[in-house]
């Protein structure tokens, strides 16, 4: 890979979603505060917590809200008996495009069998094989099957409670649910400092601390078409941009292939373990046609796989391609894969009978706020884990199930640090005073805004690129945020709709000067890798 980024412009913003006034703003204090529930959130907070330091971790919503929470397939780590971390890191790097960091991969591959059977110490309920070792599967990319899973297809709720249960038994961690966190507060001596939010009541409230980890997750609600939950909505990577973060590979949306598609329905994904355990893609017409695209042909990685399903539903005009499990053993599917189960049940789908009709959707935003082996923003005091944070694991194209590992090892990081940081020796700004100029142009609709929004991003900076609209995507986010960025609103769906025009808009950017294709982002005007050009990471600086 070529060490030197390209560096674009970062975007000039107000500072403050709102105005900050110290004396008439409640305040709370401690040694580190994580921003996020999901796994790399709560790994941080119990190592940070088991080393002594005092732990308050906020999230938006309930602690079930999270793509933590709702990840079916699993966590890929080496667990197989003729596995191998070179092998791992191999499938890492050659699904991720040539500009992975070799060293984060090697570091997350090391790490990776150690933590999960850490989780299984901890309760987590992975499914076992007769002789009682931890059942693998495949996904796509994937050599060797590594994909651990638990309770079926509800991988991810059960890490989540089992990372929950150890994170109960620390009297120095308070969890705090329904709180919306708006900025971060910085300075230029001690950088990150803190944030501003808004609690469970409704009021305003600072939480001072010496460390502040940014575990907030992923970005998937940018999208109209999306796995992810309602939370997902790019939070921490606008406030990390307005704090100064250098932001990376914000061009890398990863799609996931196969999401539930009922007109009308909430979309709803299709887990890929299901193709790794023969499930077929077939069109309109009944035609199997991955293996015209890939020679692995369903395992193929999910770049290839996504843009194969999305050509052969604009070659056959339809809105959707099927998955055909009709060949499993139906009392088998229903306890292998029983959130699937439930949910094509729940739309009369009889697996033995019927074709699943699914499309591919926005599934996993690969960049974020650079980080380094540590965790480290540039930002003093603030580090960042979890999908929020652009490691380098991914490069181009996250090989799945790569991700929960890559939580847990740099939440690891993470709240190590933060304990290793100390506490909060009196970090605060006694008397900090922000005021926000009254905006005079017209208000627009946020909730149409949005909406407009999402259908521009899967529209535009989709699954497939080309330079006119994505520029066109530019000027119209660019009008939009005229008349939205300017104003102070007093609730979350103000504030997301503020913090979703600053991430489209530099994702439109970043997808616009990459005029190439690689990975998860495929230009139809630059079909072909550039590596002489592109072979590194593009950051905004
Ligand atoms: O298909 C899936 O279960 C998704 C896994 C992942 O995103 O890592």
């Amino acid at each position: 890979m070529n060490d030197k980024p390209i560096i674009l412009k970062r975007p000039e913003l107000r500072r403050y979603l709102v105005p900050i006034n110290t004396a008439a703003t409640q305040q709370l204090f401690t040694d580190c505060l994580i921003i996020g529930a999901g796994v790399a959130g709560l790994r941080a907070a119990i190592e940070a917590a088991s080393r002594g330091c005092e732990v308050v971790l906020v999230c938006k919503r309930t602690l079930e809200d999270s793509n933590t929470w709702n990840a079916q397939g699993g966590i890929a780590s080496v667990l197989g008996s003729d596995d191998t971390f070179a092998s791992h890191i191999e499938d890492t790097l050659t699904t991720g495009c040539s500009i992975n960091d070799r060293n984060t991969v090697e570091q997350v591959v090391k790490d990776g069998p150690e933590l999960v059977r850490e989780l299984l110490k901890w309760g987590a309920e992975f499914d076992k094989q007769k002789d009682g070792s931890i059942a693998i599967t495949f996904e796509g990319g994937h050599s060797h099957a590594r994909v651990a899973h638990a309770l079926g297809d509800n991988t991810g709720k059960a890490i989540a409670q089992a990372l929950l249960n150890k994170v109960r038994q620390f009297d120095n961690i308070t969890i705090v649910e329904n709180f919306y966190t708006i900025d971060l507060i910085t300075n230029d001596e001690a950088g990150c400092i803190g944030v501003i939010g808004q609690n469970a009541k409704g009021a305003m409230e600072i939480i001072w601390a010496k460390t502040t980890i940014l575990a907030t997750g992923g970005a998937g609600r940018l999208y109209r078409e999306t796995t992810n939950p309602e939370v997902a909505t790019a939070d921490g990577h606008a406030m990390a941009i307005r704090a100064g973060a250098l932001m990376r590979d914000m061009e890398f949306m990863q799609f996931h292939p196969t999401t539930l598609y009922i007109a009308g329905a909430s979309r709803a994904l299709i887990t890929e373990t299901l193709r790794g355990e023969g499930a077929i893609l077939r069109d309109i017409n009944n035609y199997a046609f991955m293996a015209d695209y890939h020679k692995d042909a369903e395992l193929a990685p999910r770049d290839i796989a996504s843009r194969a399903i999305h050509t052969q539903m604009l070659k056959t005009g339809a809105t959707h391609v099927f998955l055909d499990i009709r060949h499993f053993d139906k009392e088998h599917f229903a306890k292998r894969f029983p959130l699937i189960s439930e949910i094509v049940t729940s739309f009369d789908i009889d697996i033995s009978k019927d074709l699943i009709p699914v499309r591919p959707s926005a599934h996993y935003m690969i960049g974020g706020v650079k980080t380094d082996m540590l965790a480290r923003t540039n930002i003093a005091n603030l580090l960042a884990c979890g999908e929020v944070a652009s490691t380098g694991l991914h490069g181009a194209n996250r090989l799945g199930s790569n991700s929960l590992l890559e939580g847990l090892v740099f939440g690891r990081i993470a709240g190590r640090l933060a304990a290793e940081q100390g506490g909060r020796n009196g970090t605060s700004l006694k008397k900090f005073r922000c005021d926000i100029p009254k905006s005079d142009r017209s208000r627009l609709d946020t909730v149409d805004v949005l909406n407009s929004l999402r259908s521009l991003m899967w529209r535009n900076v989709g699954i497939t690129r080309q330079e006119k609209p994505l520029a066109e995507a530019q000027e119209i986010i660019s009008f939009w945020q005229r008349y939205v960025l300017d104003k102070v609103f007093d609730s979350p769906p103000g504030w997301e709709c503020q913090n979703m025009l600053t991430v489209c808009q530099m994702m439109a950017k970043a997808a616009e000067a990459r005029t190439e294709s690689r990975g998860v982002h495929f230009r139809s005007d630059f079909p072909e890798e550039n590596d002489i050009k592109f072979k590194t990471h593009i950051e905004f600086a």
